[in-house]
């Protein structure tokens, strides 16, 4: 199953959902692959993975196959696809080929059977890097932060997954909604996470991700948090986070 992580708006906790979800899920002994498709390569480094030489765009131009761009890392069962700044430039290397949005769904049909689950992590745009990954998906998986203006950009977001859906991939599902670095200090965090529940109801998920300052370190030690401490809170939601992600793919039939 292929679940992309998407939210243009910067900021708000999609390469740490990918990162430490991702994490969760092989250390139960799913075999995952994360693909890492925002030319910031942010989750590449987060696995200590980031190689430019066999990285997704070095797949995309044909510089190298896509099972050579695969990356062991760190953890057991979790290989990983590292991205690269280059990437960047496949929006307008790309601009005229018809097959663009399918760019990503081309390759990555070749090793889907490898894995249980495979997360695409995205850049914070609505471009070509996205939609294409968004193409290449089952479902897609939207971290909110639980800040003011949240939810402004939320219906740009789902009325581009519908345009997808309608024209590139009758098949995509939205996962989930994951409210992410709620403080449960500040009333805002409370009023955002309400709204968001009234609107978008079952589609959010039961746990929230708390603010929390390991999972902003633990990148700079090139380890996902739950790794680099697996007690502090945010490893913890992660955690609860991954049972309830794998209860709601198999609600809708999916492995
Ligand atoms: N729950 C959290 N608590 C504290 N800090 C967090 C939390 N989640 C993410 N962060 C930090 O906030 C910043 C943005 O998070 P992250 O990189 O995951 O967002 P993103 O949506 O992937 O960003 P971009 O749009 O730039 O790709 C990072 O410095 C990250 O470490
Ligand atoms: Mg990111």
């Amino acid at each position: 199953m292929i679940i992309t992580i998407a939210n243009q708006k910067g900021g708000v906790g999609k390469t740490t959902t990918v990162v430490n979800l991702a994490t969760a899920l092989a250390s139960i002994d799913k075999n995952v692959l994360v693909v890492d498709m925002d030319p910031q390569y942010n989750s590449s480094m987060s696995f200590n993975a980031y190689d430019a030489n066999r990285s997704i765009y070095k797949v995309f131009s044909n510089e190298t196959d896509i099972n050579n761009a695969i990356q062991k890392s760190l953890i057991p069962k979790l290989d990983v696809i590292s991205a690269c700044e280059d990437l960047a430039a496949a929006e307008y290397e790309l601009a005229d080929d018809e097959n663009r949005n399918y760019l990503l769904k081309k390759y990555i049909n070749n090793i889907t059977k490898n894995y249980d689950y495979i997360f695409i992590d995205t850049p914070p745009t609505l471009g070509l890097l996205t939609i294409s990954s968004l193409t290449a998906s089952n479902e897609v998986l939207i971290p909110v932060q639980c800040e003011f203006f949240a939810l402004e950009g939320l219906s740009k977001l789902i009325k581009t997954i519908e345009i997808v859906k309608s024209n590139l991939n009758i098949n995509l599902k939205l996962n989930g909604i994951i409210l992410t670095m709620y403080d449960k200090r500040n009333s805002l965090s409370s009023l955002i996470e309400k709204e968001a529940r009234e609107y978008f109801d079952m589609n959010v998920y039961k746990f929230n991700v708390p603010r929390n300052v390991t999972l902003s370190e633990a990148p700079s030690h090139g380890l996902p948090a739950i790794i680099y401490d697996l007690k502090c809170a945010g490893s913890q939601a992660y955690i609860a986070l991954a049972k309830e992600f794998i209860e709601r793919s198999t609600m809708d039939g999916n492995k």
